[in-house]
């Protein structure tokens, strides 16, 4: 008779198994609040912030906008580094939070945003007047779009499936 392996028997035990999927309260918060539900409005605020002072300077020509789209995009970046920061931490902590798909794909789908809001801030820093019109626009029509989609996917995971909130559905 071959000895118990404690991983195999435990993957199809449906106690522990539940057990694992119902785990999905918060790690990373403050007073039980998620940090990253808090980070995550300033890089989408700051985002679409960059797109409308992008359109602005197209519409009025006024280079004032090309610095506020600068300071935007810088901040939406570094803010967002933090956020998907603590994102990680949450989804390499919480039992319940690494074994559901969905935030994995989350995951994926959210460096892949950090990395379009990175190079949308790059490109600008030599020379953030020039870079506005046609590829800085292009960007943060981009950037706008996939924050739209991180965003409402980020909810699907809180609303759907209860992670970092507790009392999941499986
Ligand atoms: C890069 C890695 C990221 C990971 C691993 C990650 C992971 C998670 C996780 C586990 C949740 C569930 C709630 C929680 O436990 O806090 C969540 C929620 C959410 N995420 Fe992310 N995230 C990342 C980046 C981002 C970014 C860059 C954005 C948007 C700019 C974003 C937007 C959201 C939103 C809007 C929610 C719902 C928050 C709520 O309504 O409470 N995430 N994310």
């Amino acid at each position: 008779m071959s000895p118990p392996r404690p991983d195999t028997d435990q993957a199809l035990d449906p106690l522990h198994a539940e057990k694992v999927l119902s785990d999905t309260d918060t790690r990373v918060a403050v007073a039980g609040h998620p940090i990253h539900a808090m980070l995550v409005a300033f890089p989408i605020s700051l985002t679409m912030c960059t797109l409308g002072a992008d359109l602005f300077y197209w519409w009025t020509g006024d280079i004032f906008w090309t610095r506020v789209a600068l300071w935007a995009i810088g901040a939406a970046f570094l803010i967002g580094l933090l956020a998907g920061l603590s994102g990680t931490v949450e989804l390499l902590l919480v039992p319940g939070i690494r074994t559901r798909p969905p935030s994995w794909t989350h995951f994926v789908i959210a460096v892949a945003l950090l990395s379009m809001l990175g190079a949308n801030f790059g490109y600008r820093l030599s020379g953030y007047e020039d870079a506005v019109l046609p590829f800085g626009v292009l960007l943060s029509v981009l950037c706008a779009g996939f924050t739209g989609l991180t965003g409402w996917h980020g909810g699907k995971l809180v609303f759907d499936y209860r992670l970092g909130a507790g009392g999941s559905k499986s």
